[in-house]
């Protein structure tokens, strides 16, 4: 469903992503797993369309459509969806209003407000948090069960999440992932994250590694525990 053919990001003439090859298929669970500074949140961003990141690709197809040239907004049109690594705030628009714009008006205002509620009731997010201005003062927490909440609603069909397990609590992250796996029918989930802990619960079908900015590794869930037990270099390296 996504196709990338020989990827290059640069930034300021430093390689941030070299050659990366790869196809995600419909349906499946991927999880990429690198050290900091590997280049994982910069290939999520030039799937997203991050107008910050010059690519420069032989193909990047989105259910055959190439999308190498769409702005971040008919990207997501088309069904992709980013979380954050570190979700931004908005001042003076709460989740119903972004989320009533990003939709185009195509729930109704009644329904989209009981969508939101139950939604939040299931992820455990406080209602006053969802009447605040988007993310304004949320704990690092609040603001990965909020991303769900939106992914939630959006029903988008490739779901990347940077780091959503990251600074999110024991009972939190068991509701976000079974979230996840609640709603994987025809789906395809990419999740950039440092821990087994979220893999526990939603299982990868593949695990990708990236180091300096090359994908070096592709295995099944085995493979993120062994990472987790031996670090990255001598993985890598055997
Ligand atoms: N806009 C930018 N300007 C300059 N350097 C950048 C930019 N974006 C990314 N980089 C560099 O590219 C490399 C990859 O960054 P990236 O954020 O993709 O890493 P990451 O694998 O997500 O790391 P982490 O696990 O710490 O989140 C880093 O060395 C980073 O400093
Ligand atoms: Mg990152």
């Amino acid at each position: 469903m996504l196709q990338i053919k020989n990827l290059n990001v640069k930034v300021d003439k430093k390689d941030i992503l070299v050659k990366i090859n790869f196809n995600f298929e419909k349906g499946k669970v991927y999880a990429i797993m690198g050290p900091n500074g590997s280049g994982k949140s910069s290939l999520a961003y030039a799937i997203a369309g991050h107008p910050g990141y010059k690519l420069e690709v032989e193909s990047l197809k989105f259910e055959g459509n190439d999308i190498s040239d769409l702005s971040p907004e008919k990207r997501a049109k088309l069904g992709i969806f980013l979380s954050f690594q570190s979700p931004l705030s908005l001042s003076g628009v709460n989740v119903f209003q972004l989320l009533r714009i990003a939709l185009d008006k195509k729930i109704d205002p009644l329904t989209l407000k009981k969508k939101i509620e139950t939604t939040a009731k299931k992820l455990g997010i406080k209602k006053e948090l969802i009447e605040r201005s988007l993310n304004e003062g949320a704990s690092g927490g609040e603001k990965k069960k909020l991303e769900m909440l939106q992914a939630s609603i959006l029903d988008p069909k490739l779901l990347i999440f940077d780091e959503i397990d990251t600074g999110v609590d024991i009972d939190a992250l068991r509701k976000i992932a079974n979230f996840m796996n609640d709603n994987k029918d025809g789906k395809t989930y990419i999740l950039i994250t440092h821990y087994n802990r979220i893999l526990h619960y939603i299982r990868p079908d593949k695990v990708l590694i990236l180091m300096d900015g090359k994908l070096v590794k592709v295995g099944n869930s085995k493979l993120a525990e062994k990472i987790e037990k031996n670090g990255y270099e001598r993985i890598v390296n055997s």
